[in-house]
């Protein structure tokens, strides 16, 4: 590998996404010339360890053949034809397969370019099927306090996210905020789940049900709470109000799908059936823009027998998104990596919670299968959250690249939730990877320890 950089010297003249980030921290990014398998590899010749898979993402790793001549087959075969015009073989493929792993209740797959694309249609195809069934009223949308939904005009208004209104609210129509049932500090995980849960309840009281269109949540967390797994009793206690009140669940489904030992996370409690789930992220791994909104054949039926549902973007069942996406979910299905996530998912979690035993830094280890977090505390004896200007996250992160590690955390409400570092590296990872993780993550946190607990003026 070469040690010259591959990149004209910055700024370059077009530049690169970053251009657009603050200064001071975009100088830190790492320049990636290549993708080996988990790792990517820097213009310096160093090798970094894919830990949040990108965000969440990139879960096969890099270069996958199958995945990779999939897509040039299809390309040979058929590049593009536009999904409100024509139909393919390519999209009946990909939803054939989704409706396999999804089971009853989410039988048709209307896809799209990404997640927060996937979390608006599923709205838009929500409010279409309220209206075309005498339901005009409804459209109030109820979302968590903290929590993440996208990055488009009415996901940002979604997010749980305290700097969004005054940021964004004059251009969106924000949704119903409740407190999400955060499990660390809360007394127990199920007072947390029932607080949630009556906050929920006031809320559409308060709106008035018949006002209310969808609950949109992330069954367990990503970014925004630091994979926070509620108690199960959340959403058992959701879909019996939803279903008392004809309001519509959603299942954001982005972060957590694929990765908790389950095809879906809602699929770990058989009595809680989404109305509508979410998928991105994973789906395509990296190999191409692709999201999913998963819904039963009869709410389908019911808008399709009156106005129909004809809101599409040029890209939606691209068919190179679709040969990617059912190549990942053979290549999932075929290696068992689904069940893989869980099985090497608690090896990782119990080199986290070692770690944790050690580390001051590390307050709590929480998560699922390969979705995984470890929040970050100012005193452990206190679990004391660090102040609104400090960012603990970002200099692990830096920390991290001097052990061979390309850490996610992105610093949300100011710290106010806590703070965490996001660990969910590609499913394809061999148990030896993962133990090398652990002993690389020890090493960066004692590294980091000084500079975090101390930081500079
Ligand atoms: C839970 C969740 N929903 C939706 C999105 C939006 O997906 P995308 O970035 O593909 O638009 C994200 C992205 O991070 C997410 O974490």
């Amino acid at each position: 590998m070469s040690s010259q950089p591959w990149y004209p010297p910055f700024p370059p003249s077009g530049g690169t996404q970053d251009v657009f980030f603050p200064r001071g921290g975009a100088g830190d990014l790492p320049t990636i010339v290549a993708g080996e398998g988990a790792y990517l590899v820097d213009d310096s010749g160093r090798r970094l360890l894919d830990v949040c898979s990108g965000p969440f993402l990139a879960n096969l790793g890099q270069g996958n053949e199958r995945v990779l001549n999939a897509m040039i087959d299809q390309g040979r075969r058929l590049t593009y034809t536009y999904s409100r015009t024509t139909r393919h073989r390519a999209n009946a493929r990909l939803t054939e397969r989704l409706a396999a792993l999804a089971g009853p209740g989410l039988e048709r797959s209307h896809l799209t370019s990404g997640g927060s694309e996937a979390v608006e249609m599923a709205l838009k195809l929500l409010r279409a099927h309220a209206v075309a069934t005498g339901q005009p009223e409804r459209h109030r949308v109820i979302s968590l306090m903290p929590g993440y939904h996208g990055a488009t005009l009415q996901t940002l208004a979604m997010n749980g996210d305290i700097a969004s209104p005054a940021l964004w609210g004059p251009l969106t129509v924000a949704s119903e905020k409740v407190p999400a049932p955060l499990t660390f500090r809360a007394p127990s995980a199920e007072a947390a789940a029932t607080e949630s849960w009556a906050a929920f309840e006031a809320t559409i009281t308060r709106l008035g049900a018949e006002q209310v269109l969808a609950f949109v949540m992330e069954p367990i967390g990503g970014q925004a709470s630091g994979v926070n797994v509620p108690h199960p009793s959340f959403a058992r206690r959701v879909r019996q109000t939803c279903d008392r009140y004809g309001i519509r669940l959603v299942f954001d489904e982005v972060v957590s799908g694929f990765r908790t030992g389950r095809f879906l996370a809602a699929q770990h409690d058989p009595e809680v059936v989404p109305d509508v789930v979410v998928l991105a992220k994973g789906l395509a791994a990296g190999y191409a823009p692709l999201g999913a909104v998963l819904v039963s054949a009869a709410l389908v039926e019911e808008v399709a027998a009156g106005p129909g549902f004809v809101v599409s973007h040029s890209y939606d069942a691209n068919p190179m998104a679709c040969a990617a996406g059912t190549a990942v979910l053979d290549e999932m299905v075929e290696h068992g990596l689904i069940e893989w996530a869980g099985t090497l998912g608690a090896r990782l979690r119990a080199g986290l919670e070692e770690l944790a035993r050690r580390s001051p830094l590390v307050g709590d280890v929480r998560g699922r299968g390969l979705l995984l977090a470890i929040e970050l505390v100012a005193d452990k004896a206190t679990s004391a959250r660090f102040p609104g200007d400090a960012d603990p996250g970002a200099v692990i992160r830096r920390y991290g690249l001097d052990h061979g590690l390309l850490l996610y955390s992105r610093r949300q409400n100011s710290g106010r939730y806590g703070d965490w570092l996001l660990i969910a590296p590609p499913l394809v990872i061999d148990e030896a990877t993962c133990d090398d993780l652990v002993d690389r993550l020890g090493a960066t946190l004692a590294a980091a320890t000084d500079e975090v607990l101390s930081p500079g003026p």
